[in-house]
């Protein structure tokens, strides 16, 4: 088992989780640990080419998918398990909940699917199952359509960020499901001032001893 810390990051489009990554990053330096900052799609030199496509080119879902997932093998190869066995806190921004949450809630894709590209794409014998998960993963709750009236406005939305209330409706209720019974999932209740979300997640790593 490695001696690094997985956490992901997740929920709809203008729920807000990127505004705390670099409270987090600062609050794990300051216990003296190295910190690897990453973020699906995407981490790689490939990965990012291949997030540009997905965010920006029309595509059937399960192309989606497979591309979502390609960037994800490298990235869990090349970044992730490497960071993990140094030791490192790996802070990831999404990681396969958004693609459960996204292409399967979302799209309405096979969540069978998903999972079997799970299976292969996390293969990693080091951990729990044979399967690499992160160790905690963050879920920035927001009823969609006060992230709707965030977003409007603040820069030109990618594919997934014009996509309707009701499509982030569905992927609300993806990272839902996907939370219910896991208990990697902390719940971050994100209709609220940015310094109490900060309170909830300072109180979420204390709980669980990271803080
Ligand atoms: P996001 O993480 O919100 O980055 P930024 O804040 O820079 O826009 O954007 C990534 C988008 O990609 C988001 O709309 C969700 C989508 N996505 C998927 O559809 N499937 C996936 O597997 C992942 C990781 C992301």
């Amino acid at each position: 088992m490695s001696t690094g810390l997985f956490l992901s990051l997740e929920g709809i489009d203008g729920a807000g989780k990127s505004s705390h990554i670099d409270a987090l990053e600062a609050l794990f330096r300051a216990q003296g640990r190295a910190v690897t900052r990453t973020r699906e799609p995407g981490g790689t030199p490939l990965g990012e080419t291949l997030r540009t496509l997905v965010l920006n080119e029309p595509m059937d879902t399960l192309s989606e998918s497979l591309l979502v997932f390609a960037a994800r093998r490298e990235h869990v190869l090349q970044v992730i398990l490497p960071a993990l066995k140094r030791g490192d806190v790996v802070l990831c921004d999404r990681f396969t909940d958004a693609t459960f949450a996204y292409q399967g809630a979302g799209r309405g894709f096979e969540l069978g699917v998903l999972a079997m590209l799970e299976r292969w794409v996390q293969a990693d014998p080091a951990h729990a199952d044979g399967l690499l998960q992160p160790g905690l993963t963050l879920w920035f709750d927001l009823p969609p359509e006060i992230a709707a009236e965030r977003l409007a406005g603040a820069r030109l939305p990618d594919k997934f960020e014009a996509q309707p209330v009701e499509f982030f409706r569905r992927v609300a209720q993806g990272y839902a499901d996907r939370a219910a019974g896991a208990s990697r999932f902390a719940r971050i209740d994100a209709d609220c001032s940015r310094e109490q979300v900060w309170q909830q997640i300072e109180s979420t790593l204390q709980a669980r001893g990271l803080a």
